[in-house]
This record gives C-alpha cells, structure tokens and sequence, in this order.
C-alpha cells in the first residue's frame, strides 16, 4: 500500500532530510515513526503526500508511483491519504465546521452531501458539539480532533498523523490515541509520527524509528516469545497496581492489546 524503496529527499540547504529509506507498509497497519527531532520524521509524511519530490529512490502508493505523478493527479493521492499536521493548520477565521466543509466544497460536493459528511465525521471524533466554534476557543485535544475528522472527510485509505499528541496531557493524548485506533480498526492505515514512547511502548505496534534520516530500526509486528509475553503481563500488572491514577483511555487500550 505504502512502498518507498532507497528514499532519499536532500534540502537545497544541503541538510538531508532522509536518506536511503526503504519502507512498506501493508493495508490496515497501524505503524508509529520515531526518533529524535530532526530524524526526518514530518519529511517522510511529507514525502508521501507528494508536499514534497525525492531527490532519489522511488515512492508508491497504492500501486502507483508518486514520484512521476501529473500534478493534476495529486489531489486524486490527497483524497487517499488524510493528513494531520503538526501544526494543524486550521483556518483562525472560520469555523470548525467551516474548516471540515472547505476540502469537501473545494472537491466539488454538493452542499448537502458535504454537510452530511461533515457531521458525520464530526460526530464520529467526538467534536460535533463544537462545530460553530471557532479554533481559538478550542482546548489542543478538541482541536486535535477537529484536525483529525477535516483529515477524515474523503474517508482515506491512509492517515498520516504528526505528533498529534505533540502539545496534549497525558489524558487527552491517550484519548486522540483512542481515535486513531477506532480509525484503524475501522480498516484505515495509520502512520504516526511521535515523540511520545509511554504510547509506542504501551501499544506495542509496529514501530519505525529514524536517526539522521535513516532507518534505525523497523520492529516490524514483534512476535513475542511465551517467556516476553509473561514477563510483559507482570510488569504491566505491576504498573497497574502503581499507578493509582490511570487515564481512562490507556486502560481500555491496555485491554483491548491484552485479549489479543
Ligand atoms: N524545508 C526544509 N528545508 C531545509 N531543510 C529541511 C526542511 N525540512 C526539513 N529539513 C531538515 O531535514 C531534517 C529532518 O527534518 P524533519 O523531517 O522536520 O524532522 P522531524 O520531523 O523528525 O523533526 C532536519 O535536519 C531539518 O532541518
Ligand atoms: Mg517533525
């Protein structure tokens, strides 16, 4: 679904974003991108979505090569990958509801069929009862998911989500956590860049992680061993009985991993 092959994007500045990425990912995964500031993480997501065209290597997405791809094809890709920035780029003067219509009324769509769509979606995230707000009467975690339903309208087969829980507490990260993996599970592919290692680590996915533009380590899904899979239970049996105060959210995601 996700095929980049000997990736490499430099800057004009000469600094190399990413260099010699190999990477597939399959339909359905759910795949975390990590490693320091500056590893090239948002390149890779940019890369993807064709914001940007490698200097080397090839990118395809769903079968087709992105590298080549006439520039009137690419709003064809974007309706393919939903994207959530890291700086969200909402627009500050319009609202939620208007921010989530604008792709969908740029696409064309009939008033009424964007509307419905809207909605949906908002009440899918849980950001509907905020619609006619606007971005800067939103707390970080509503307007993450705000950010998330605008990325969701053309209902993609990818999301790309740059440390969406980059500005959040650890309640609300584990909450927008809780979307991405409904997405998910819903059938999406989902790639997230992040800082947060208490979410990779608790999750247990597929992890990237990128040094200096290249990969550093690809988990894979790890298959554990009997004794790892013991082991693991403890500890986090253990950490259950510490922590007196556990997010809602990373309980039910703890469960969910455990009936595995
Ligand atoms: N538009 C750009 N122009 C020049 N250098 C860039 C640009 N975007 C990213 N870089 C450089 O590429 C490297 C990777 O950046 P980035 O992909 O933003 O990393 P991350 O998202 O992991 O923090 C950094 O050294 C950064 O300075
Ligand atoms: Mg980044």
């Amino acid at each position: 679904m996700i095929q980049l092959v000997e990736v490499t994007k430099t800057f004009g500045t000469g600094s190399s974003g990413i260099e010699n990425v190999s990477l597939s990912i399959d339909r359905g995964e759910f795949v975390f991108l990590v490693g320091p500031s500056g590893s090239g993480k948002t390149t890779l997501l940019r890369l993807l979505i064709r914001d940007m065209v490698p200097t080397k290597g090839l990118i395809s997405v769903n079968n087709v090569n992105i590298g080549n791809l006439p520039s009137d094809k690419i709003p064809h890709l974007r309706k393919q990958i939903g994207v959530v920035f890291q700086d969200l780029k909402m627009l500050t003067d319009r609202t939620i509801f208007e921010n989530i219509l604008l792709p969908l009324e740029m696409a064309g769509i009939s008033d009424n069929e964007a509307k419905k769509k809207a909605e949906d979606i908002m009440s899918q995230v849980g950001i509907l009862d905020h619609a006619h707000k606007f971005p800067v009467q939103l707390s970080g975690g509503e307007l993450q998911r705000a950010a998330i339903a605008r990325a969701l309208v053309f209902s993609p087969d990818i999301l790309l989500a740059d440390e969406p829980t980059g500005n959040l507490d650890n309640t609300t990260s584990w909450e927008i956590i809780k979307i991405l993996q409904d997405i998910n599970k819903a059938g999406t592919t989902v790639l997230m860049a992040t800082h947060n290692m208490d979410v990779v680590v608790s999750l247990n996915k597929r992890t990237v992680t990128l040094e200096k533009g290249k990969i550093a380590q690809d988990t894979k899904k790890p298959v554990k061993s009997e004794k790892e899979e013991k082991e693991g239970k403890e500890h986090s049996e253990k950490k259950h009985h510490e922590e007196k105060k556990e997010p809602e959210g990373e309980a039910e995601v703890k469960k969910e991993e455990e009936s595995k």
